[in-house]
């Protein structure tokens, strides 16, 4: 969750650190911090906005040609100053910073309190700090060796960054389950949590990897792992655009998100998908294609939007593939001790590719046997690194804390996969093959005929803006994106929502169903559409504002509702890719109405690191 920026070479450290801060400021945060090393470290951290942090150092001398900077989503200790990083020892001759969670840091803090040590703050990354510096006194060693002695005791997740104030231009870092790039300048290097803060800087990237340590001069960049062997850093070239970061002249990240989707998805099936050979390729899981298309089970591990995706996914890959399917949300899935037998594949689906709860629980199957696909937008992120195979969505940076754009590329991605086993495995015909191939070819183009709705969905959302409740309701394929579109409007508007199979209704939730209350019904035509309409005409019954996704020229469902959002036919396989977007608009739109921040929903983090 905590974003992290580090330079060191030739410019000043500071203007570069306090614009890779703003840059990361989607991964959401409380407070907010710089370290600047030029022979003296000095140290200056608030609670609060990376604005006001700036606001406050207006007129300080922060010349420096190396710095840190943080920003921080509480873990440990209540977002304040005292608890915002960077954090400096107890000799003051060092400052870090750290994104990710010390288990052990109480053990370690009464091991350090026993020998004499105080603390000024609540955190567990003072204590890793103090542990470094008591390390590399007793022992007489370097920092990065002390570095070693210590992680090798630590137990959790953890990106460090070190100044010492006896090292000027060096920094020193670490990561175990928080992500770490370094950026590669001419005579400079950069590190950041993502490669937003060094984009505009140089374009040649190293993603650290687990239990592996760098020690970062403006010239020289050294990789060990904690044996102290060095390793030789795999320099990968980003084809990221800053402009890609940018708002691209849309009001928020948001919308702009919303209406790339014919493009991202369109990236995401491009080199795969070639309706004309009739093929789909998947290079990502190739080696793994015999054990997928003989799994006795997939169990689909995520969280949020991602398991949505997964719960759409589990329609898909019965229907085509004959295969047993489990959806599991992440964070009960590892805690439970899961059965796993050999044979079983695990689909993990991730736009962030470092949600704490997904990373762990393919970790817990992986050491249990099974076979980890992962499913994640973000190049080279942990989850990607832990998986055997997978495939990228390619949705780019997804930059609104909501996801929109990655959700629709996962059920791309999923559905690819599926028809590919599906294929493979003679499960369906090759008529359907080819029907479903050319629908989801199709499915770029229909998106940009669903976006032509905003303006229209813009007017149902003042309609609806005020309501304090909201019922989501879908059927088979619909039904998870019935969820989506609960969560969306949840996390973005604040207006309590749920999503129900529409059948469900019935047993219970139709007792909240008054004059006031809006139902949203994910209503294309489909094999479940009759069944779908009679729930609507129970609900029209007893007054309920009937709102409906339905399928353009359906006039007759359009009779009954008080307002519709027609979108183009498309196979109910296919179908939800294109009824998510409504839902996405519809939240939107309303949450702007409300006057949030549509960006940054509050208590909200784009990437869930801590468990
Ligand atoms: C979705 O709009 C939310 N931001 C959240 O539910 C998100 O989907 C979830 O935290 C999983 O994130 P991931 O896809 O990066 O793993």
């Amino acid at each position: 969750m905590c974003g992290i920026v580090g330079y060191t070479g030739s410019k000043e450290a500071y203007p570069i650190i306090i614009k890779g801060l703003k840059r990361l400021e989607y991964r959401g945060y409380d407070s907010t911090g710089v370290a600047l090393q030029n022979g003296r470290l000095k140290v200056y951290k608030k609670k609060g906005k990376v604005a006001e942090l700036e606001d406050s150092l207006v007129g300080k001398n922060l010349h420096a040609h190396v710095g840190i900077g943080h920003t921080r989503w509480a873990t440990h200790g209540e977002p304040n100053d005292r608890n915002a990083h960077p954090h400096s020892s107890a000799s003051g001759k060092l400052a870090m910073i750290h994104n990710g969670i010390i288990e052990n840091y109480a053990q370690l803090k009464q091991e350090l309190i026993r020998k004499g040590y105080s603390f000024k703050s609540d955190t567990d990354t003072e204590v890793l700090l103090n542990f470094i510096e008591d390390i590399k006194t007793n022992n007489e060693c370097s920092l990065e060796e002390a570095v070693r002695i210590a992680l090798k005791r630590v137990v959790g997740a953890y990106v460090i960054l070190l100044l010492d104030e006896s090292m000027p231009d060096t920094i020193i870092a670490a990561r175990k389950g928080s992500p770490l790039v370094i950026g590669i300048g001419k005579g400079e290097h950069f590190l950041g949590s993502d490669a937003s803060p060094m984009l505009e800087y140089t374009k040649e990237v190293v993603y650290v990897n687990d239990y592996e340590l760098a020690i970062i001069r403006p010239d020289e960049l050294i990789l060990k792992n904690l044996g102290n062997e060095k390793i030789t850093p795999y320099v990968q070239k980003l084809d990221l655009e800053l402009a890609a970061i940018e708002k691209g002249g849309y009001d928020h990240f948001m919308l702009k998100e919303i209406f790339e989707q014919p493009q991202t998805i369109y990236d995401c099936l491009r080199g795969r998908l070639d309706a004309n050979a009739g093929t789909i390729t998947m290079s990502g899981i190739q080696k793994y294609a015999e054990q997928i298309m003989n799994a006795t089970r997939i169990i689909m591990v995520a969280c949020g939007t991602s398991w949505h995706a997964g719960l759409v996914a589990e329609y898909i890959f019965e229907e085509l593939c004959r295969i047993n399917v489990e959806v599991e949300y992440a964070s009960e899935f590892r805690y439970r001790n899961p059965v796993i037998n050999p044979g079983d594949v695990i689909i993990a689906i991730s736009q962030s590719g470092e949600t704490a709860d997904t990373l762990v629980a393919i970790e817990t199957a992986k050491a249990k046997g099974a076979i980890i696909l992962g499913v994640v937008n973000v190049v080279g992120s942990s989850i990607a690194r832990v998986s055997h195979a997978g495939a990228y969505t390619h949705a780019g940076p997804e930059i609104g804390v909501a996801s929109t754009k990655a959700f629709t590329a996962q059920l791309a991605v999923l559905t690819m996969i599926a028809l590919k086993i599906a294929h493979d495995k003679g499960t369906i015909s090759k008529e359907r093959y080819m029907h479903l191939l050319n629908e989801l070819n199709e499915v770029p183009e229909k998106v940009t005929r669903v976006l032509e709705l905003s303006d229209h969905i813009k007017k149902l959302a003042e309609k609806y803006k005020d309501a304090t409740d909201a019922l989501y309701l879908g059927r088979g394929f619909n039904f998870p994106v019935a969820l989506e579109g609960a969560l969306k409007l949840k996390e973005i508007s604040y207006i309590h929502a749920e999503g129900y199979p529409a059948a469900e209704m019935k047993h219970g939730p139709i007792a909240l169903v008054d004059e006031k209350l809006p139902v949203i019904f994910v209503a294309t035509k489909d094999s479940y559409h009759e069944k779908v309409v009679s729930n609507m005409q129970e609900i029209k019954a007893r007054k309920g504002k009937l709102i409906a996704v339905i399928t353009e020229g359906d006039d007759t469902t359009a009779a009954i509702c008080n307002d519709v959002m027609a979108i183009p036919e498309a196979d109910e396989v296919i179908a939800p890719i294109l009824s998510a977007i409504p839902m996405q608009l519809l939240a939107y739109y309303i949450g702007v109405a409300k006057g949030y921040d549509v960006d940054k929903p509050r208590n909200l983090a784009k990437s869930v690191t801590v468990e």
